[in-house]
């Protein structure tokens, strides 16, 4: 069984897909993660994100790189965004992505074009969404716990540039695929977008 996973930034994806992988005991693989280690390389290679030449040297990244703590900084996040438009570096992770879904075992898989392009043929597609200010509101107060100097002001806009640019991209835009359940987490807290995402998976499969 493939589950995909997309959504927005701040949508509690992220938690919802690991949260179903540990539940049916299915591997997961966050796509978003790849994104960040080709933004990483290119900042480490003080080259140029908005440049596909430069991104695309940097999609062949060492496997070493996905676990650089800098990874999961808004700056990295950013960069990520911005390499992800050429659609020169989508394509060289396309394959790594459609391997890890065609294990045995089945697998989870979260990001922004899963349902759409790299597993359209998913069992179950999921697309997880909140309000800009649900959305803000998570990740300001996890900004807070990290105790970083930031305003929620800042944190509404680096979201909804993030958004803007993840959705208006030319290549595999963030979108839900015409056959993909939304689960809107805006009124839900954790523990009940978690439960919510389960339910659609066990419905899918045709009870638990
Ligand atoms: O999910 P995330 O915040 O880690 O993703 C970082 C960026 O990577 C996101 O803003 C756009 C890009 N991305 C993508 O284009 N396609 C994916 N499947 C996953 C992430």
């Amino acid at each position: 069984m493939i589950i995909a996973v997309d959504g927005p930034t701040a949508s509690g994806k992220g938690t919802i897909a690991s949260a179903i992988a540990a539940h049916f005991g299915l591997p997961h693989l966050d796509t978003g993660l790849l994104y960040r280690a080709v933004g990483r390389q290119v900042q480490l290679a003080g080259a140029d994100p908005d440049n596909s030449g430069d991104a695309l040297a940097a999609a062949d990244f060492p496997d070493s790189l996905l676990s650089d703590p800098e990874l999961r900084s808004e700056a990295i996040g950013g960069l990520a965004s911005r390499v992800s438009i050429h659609p020169e570096v989508r394509a060289a992770l396309l394959e790594r992505q459609r391997a890890f879904a065609r294990q045995e075992s089945g697998a989870v898989l979260d990001g922004r074009d899963i349902g759409t392009v790299i597993c359209p043929d998913a069992e179950v597609k999921l697309f997880v969404t909140a309000s800009l200010d649900a959305r803000t509101d998570r990740r300001f107060a996890e900004m807070q716990a990290q105790g970083r100097d930031i305003t929620r002001a800042e944190v509404r806009e680096q979201i909804e540039r993030r958004d803007e640019r993840d959705m208006n991209r030319k290549d595999a835009p963030l979108k839900p695929a015409s056959d993909a359940f939304v689960l809107d987490t805006t009124a839900l807290d954790k523990t009940a977008s978690i439960t919510a995402a389960i339910e659609v998976v066990e419905n899918a499969r045709g009870g638990p």
